[in-house]
């Protein structure tokens, strides 16, 4: 039900008018103004947790309390606890632009999903490419995550949103170790600093919360938002034109290829580089990625982000997305607007991953404190 009133409640989270982001970047002209939304959302945040609440109470008083996945609320909680306050910006890809461009299915894309985004037409998109860490000055150079965001803008005012990142994995298998991880490494009151000894008992007791940040120390990070993958972590099920119903993830993969910064240009270069470099790229011609869903043989973890599927998986290009445009300054249209991770239905709906639950409403309740 949560779910279903922020959906419903979307034409709050930054909704574009239609035909005004066709080709370029045009701002939205006639959006609810800032405080109206904020209102709004907040709201929607109250009534979901006191609908919660009363729910719950009966329950409590005959059964003992059952393990609950944390609220979107103790999740954002959770984030403010380990990183501060996150009124200016996000508190995951704090750092990041504003971009536009168009996808456009393949004919297997729209075999696979009765989604209008796949139908084949050219659908216009608002994209957002940030910089894993928490804060908005995070280095370009970090071995952090680099992170593609799509709202896709079908026609009939069908949206979809998505956030993937240059990881094949995520860095919990749970909302709930995501929770208890940020909450260990929030900072102890005495020191300022998180407490080494409760980082290294989540740790011992998570190692699967490990497994990205491996990943990460392994991997050089990306020369350009250009020249690196970007995968959806989370499995879904696609509805195809034959009523099939299929898991599947999916990666967009650069058409530039994978290009990774050396040693030398880590320690080499300004902080701040990713957004001129791309804007010098696009402004030459589209950057494009190829979507491609990536299918589970029986047995592969359907629920678990943290663990990838094997390389030898069957494999289909569903579509193509093209960036034709950056904004020229910090700001835009995907500033005060969250990539709210949705299903479409009935075309692309969520698997049973608790990570994939976990998303929308925490986003939700991210943007709402950024537009207090
Ligand atoms: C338990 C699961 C997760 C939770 C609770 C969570 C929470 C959040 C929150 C609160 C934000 C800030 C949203 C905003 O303020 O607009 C965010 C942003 C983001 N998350 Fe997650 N996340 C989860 C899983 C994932 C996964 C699996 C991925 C990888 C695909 C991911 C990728 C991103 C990206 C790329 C952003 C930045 C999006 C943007 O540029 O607007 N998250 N996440």
């Amino acid at each position: 039900m949560l779910q279903a009133s922020w959906i419903q409640g979307r034409n709050c989270f930054g909704r574009f008018p239609r035909n005004d982001y066709g080709s370029g970047l045009r701002h939205r002209t006639n959006l609810p103004d800032r405080e109206t939304c904020a209102m709004t959302i907040r709201a929607r945040v109250a009534a979901a947790a006191t609908a919660a609440l009363l729910l719950a109470t009966p329950l409590a008083a005959q059964t003992p309390p059952a393990a609950e996945p944390p609220s979107p609320i103790a999740v954002v909680d959770a984030f403010e606890a380990a990183l501060g306050p996150i009124r200016t910006h996000r508190p995951s890809h704090g750092k990041g632009i504003c971009a536009a461009g168009h996808f456009t299915a393949t004919p297997e894309g729209t075999r696979l999903s009765v989604s209008p985004v796949f139908s084949g037409a050219r659908i216009p998109t608002v994209i957002r490419f940030g910089v894993g860490g928490a804060g908005p000055t995070a280095p370009d150079t970090a071995r952090t995550t680099r992170g593609l965001a799509i709202r896709f803008q079908a026609p009939g005012g069908v949206e979809w949103d998505m956030a993937n990142i240059s990881a094949p994995i995520f860095g919990a298998p749970t909302p709930e170790a995501l929770v208890a991880g940020l909450l260990a490494r929030a900072p102890d009151p005495a020191t300022g600093r998180p407490n080494p000894n409760r980082v290294a008992a989540f740790v011992a007791a998570n190692p699967k919360s490990t497994l990205q940040g491996r990943w990460l120390a392994a991997t050089l990070p990306p020369a350009s938002w250009a020249t690196t993958p970007y995968w959806g972590v989370n499995a879904f099920r696609f509805r195809g034109q034959d009523g099939e119903v299929r898991h599947a993830r999916w990666v967009f993969e650069p058409l530039a290829g994978t290009l990774r910064l050396t040693e030398e240009q880590m320690r080499s270069l300004p902080a701040d580089f990713l957004a001129e470099e791309l804007r010098r790229r696009v402004a030459a011609g589209p950057v494009e990625f190829d979507m491609v869903l990536q299918f589970p043989a029986p047995g592969d973890d359907l629920l678990d982000p943290t663990v990838a599927w094997p390389d030898d998986r069957p494999r289909t290009r569903v579509g193509r997305l093209a960036v034709t445009g950056v904004e020229p300054g910090p700001g835009g249209p995907c500033d005060q607007i969250s990539f709210m991770v949705l299903q479409q239905e009935p075309g692309i709906t969520y698997s049973d991953d608790p990570t994939l639950h976990a998303r929308t409403d925490a986003y939700a309740v991210s943007l709402s404190r950024r537009l207090q």
